[in-house]
């Protein structure tokens, strides 16, 4: 009886109608060394009740009592507690009726006759018990960590040595469209899950793994129905006891509306820096045209503008020579000096049909034309012909040619662009020819370099507010104010660009501030309020903005003296500012923002109105409630009208 030699503490639970027998049992126990503390029952509720006040370590129970029976007691302790063991001690019963209780979930059967027996029986069931309950303890453990796999939003696959799968969960199946009964057993790089991963990223992969590193990143993976999605991926080898890998198991996250964000966001990025450059472009030529006397140069900084930014592979300027009554290229580039020198009489050609008709004559595939100078373009390896008219007083002097061995992209803001310097060239065409033209050459100019800004703001409310036009409508507000409270005509110009431009600094804040659903912390409005100088730090270097820079720069200034970033007052805000400052808080009001919904045109008129004298110049409130009066302005959807 080694085993229960020490002085352990047993609680025994002694089922029993006969207190002296149970007194027996705790003595004969005791002298087995335990220190007993025991207790008797002798009906259904007061076992239960025991077993509900108390721990046991075993429950010792008398075969049949008047009233109660081992049948019962055994039915009310399993419930209680399965692995709880429980020993049959009763006066001598047959074989069948022992083997009978011990089917029914007894441990054991012990004779009173053979009581000798019992120490090592509770002390062989107490061990069992133990370990019993270890393994249904490590079984519920499984169970939650097999629900987490199963149920969780990680997709998990798992692969046996060679690479078959051995296991998806569901999440998996949703992401990837594949049912898990269609991948089991297969290798892994036949099916779906990453099958775009380029054969170098593989072998890394393979290789890291492998070697019990793991490996992790994000890839690209193609679901079932062939559409893309990005997944950060994790993938680690398990072990057994012998440090054989016996299976791969692969994590992943579905991270494609994360990486399909950043993307729009990238574009939108590349978007705008082009359009910074095309100004820059415009301005160059500007200059040029200002600035030399030969149309030549002028000409040729055009075309350098058109290669550099618009990727086109040869380009030419041709001119009227109304001595051969033929189109001849003044500058070109990227084409074959007979291609060049060679002229085009009037009427002849896709050069003719440009002049005779007008119009931007686009022709993607240049071998479908006919005529002998497109068909040495052709074999010049060109495709993609574009030529523009280039009108002077309502006549046509020139044509601009651009050519692509490709297709030009299908982008509007290409074209526009493309458009742009058409007219510069046609500018400076007109003033090489005559000087006095210099003012409207200006004109001209500044209606380039409009469409460009336009297209710049267009592209700033999308990243901003995700609905083009509102900056181009307050915009029109503002220069509607501003002649409202007289404003010269050749301020408004101006005055109408800096109100496009108010928010180009914005370009400069994260997303994750600019977006931010909630209030901004301290570190976030450091930066937010940093707008109004990078709109100033980018744009002062732009001549022609240079009047504008009042409005991006100080739309933030309070009337009090409290705005940013200069924290200027009254009089000393610009004019123009002053009134843009009210029409932006308006619009912004009235708008949905990440942070908070749009407020109705009452309660925006409203808190303009009571912050007069505060936020705002009180003479440009006035105007504008007088405005907002006589010309309701619906300062338009999203949700302009919606309740606050
Ligand atoms: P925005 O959204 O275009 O707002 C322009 C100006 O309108 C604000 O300049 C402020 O004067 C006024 N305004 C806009 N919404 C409210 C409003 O709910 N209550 C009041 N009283 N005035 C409003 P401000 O405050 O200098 O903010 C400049 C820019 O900073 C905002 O341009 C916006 O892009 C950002 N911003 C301001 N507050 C928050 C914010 O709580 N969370 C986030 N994520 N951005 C904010
Ligand atoms: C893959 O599963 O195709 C890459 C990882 C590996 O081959 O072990
Ligand atoms: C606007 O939509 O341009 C006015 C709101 C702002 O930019 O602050
Ligand atoms: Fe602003
Ligand atoms: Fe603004």
């Amino acid at each position: 009886m080694s085993e229960a030699q020490s002085s352990q503490l047993l609680r025994v639970l002694c089922v029993e109608d006969v207190e002296d027998d149970a007194v027996l049992l705790a003595r004969l126990l005791q002298r087995s060394g335990w220190t007993v503390r025991w207790h008797r029952v002798d009906s259904a509720a007061s076992l239960a009740e025991a077993l509900r006040a108390e721990a046991w370590d075993v429950v010792l129970c008398d075969y049949r009592m008047p009233g109660f029976n081992a049948h019962e007691a055994l039915r009310i302790v399993r419930a209680h507690d399965p692995d709880l063991p429980f020993l049959v001690v009763s006066g001598t019963v047959g074989e069948e009726l022992a083997v009978e209780m011990m089917r029914a979930g007894a441990n054991d059967y012990v004779m009173k006759d053979n009581l000798t027996r019992l120490p090592a029986a509770i002390a062989r069931e107490l061990r069992e018990a133990e370990v019993r309950r270890a393994r249904r303890q490590a079984e519920a453990q499984a169970r939650l960590l097999w629900q987490a796999v199963e149920q969780g939003s990680s997709l998990v696959l798992v692969m046996d040595p060679e690479r078959r799968v051995t296991y998806v969960n569901r999440r998996w199946t949703e992401v990837t469209g594949i049912p898990a009964e269609e991948v089991l057993g297969r290798p892994v790089e036949e099916i779906g899950l990453l099958i775009s991963l380029p054969d170098e990223l593989r072998r890394e992969i393979r290789k890291a793994v492998e070697s019990g590193k793991g490996w992790r990143g994000e890839v690209q993976v193609r679901r079932k129905d062939g559409s893309p999605a990005w997944v950060m991926l994790a993938i680690s080898a398990l072990w057994d006891e012998t440090g054989q890998t016996f299976r791969f198991v692969c994590v992943a996250e579905d991270v494609t509306p994360l990486v399909e964000a950043e993307e729009r966001e990238r574009r939108l990025r590349e978007r705008l820096e082009r359009q910074v450059h095309r100004l820059q472009a415009l301005r160059l030529v500007d200059t040029a045209i200002t600035g030399s006397f030969d149309l030549r140069i002028t000409l040729n900084v055009i075309l350098d503008q058109l290669t550099i930014h618009l990727g086109v592979e040869a380009a030419a300027v041709l001119l009227l020579d109304p001595g051969t009554a033929s189109f001849r290229a003044v500058v070109a580039r990227g084409l074959r000096r007979d291609l060049v020198t060679q002229g085009v009489r009037i009427g002849e050609g896709l050069v003719g049909r440009v002049v005779l008709g007008r119009e931007r004559l686009h022709v993607p595939n240049l071998s479908e034309v006919p005529g002998s100078r497109e068909a040495r373009l052709v074999a010049e390896g060109f495709r993609a012909y574009c030529a523009l008219p280039l009108t002077i007083k309502g006549q046509v002097l020139g044509v601009l040619e651009t050519l692509s061995r490709k297709d030009f992209p299908d982008d509007p803001e290409w074209w526009e662009f493309l458009e742009a310097l058409a007219g510069q060239a046609a500018v400076a065409i007109d003033n090489g020819t005559l000087l006095e033209n210099l003012q409207r050459a200006n004109l001209e100019l500044q209606r380039a370099y409009d469409a460009t800004l336009e297209g710049w703001s267009r592209a700033m409310d999308l990243r901003d507010r995700e609905t083009e036009g509102h900056t181009q409508r307050v915009a029109e507000l503002t220069v509607a104010l501003a002649r409202a409270m007289g404003v010269a005509e050749s301020e408004i110009v101006h005055i109408r660009r800096g109100a496009l431009l108010h928010d180009i600094g914005k370009i400069g804040v994260p997303d994750e501030i600019l977006r931010k659903p909630g209030p901004l912390t301290e570190e976030e409005w450091a930066i937010m309020r940093l707008h109004p100088v990078y709109a100033y730090r980018w744009l002062a270097g732009i001549e022609f903005l240079r009047p504008a820079l009042d409005i991006p720069y100080a739309h933030h200034e309070r009337w009090d003296g409290t705005g940013y970033p200069r924290g200027l007052r009254g009089e000393e805000i610009p004019l123009s500012a002053r009134i843009f400052a009210v029409v932006d808080v308006y619009d912004a009001l009235t708008s949905e923002r990440p942070y908070r919904p749009a407020w109705s045109r009452e309660k925006a008129l409203q808190y303009i109105r009571e912050q007069a004298g505060k936020q705002f110049d009180p003479a440009v409130v006035e105007a504008f409630l007088r405005l907002m009066e006589e010309e309701p302005f619906t300062l338009p959807e999203p949700g302009a009208a919606g309740p606050p």
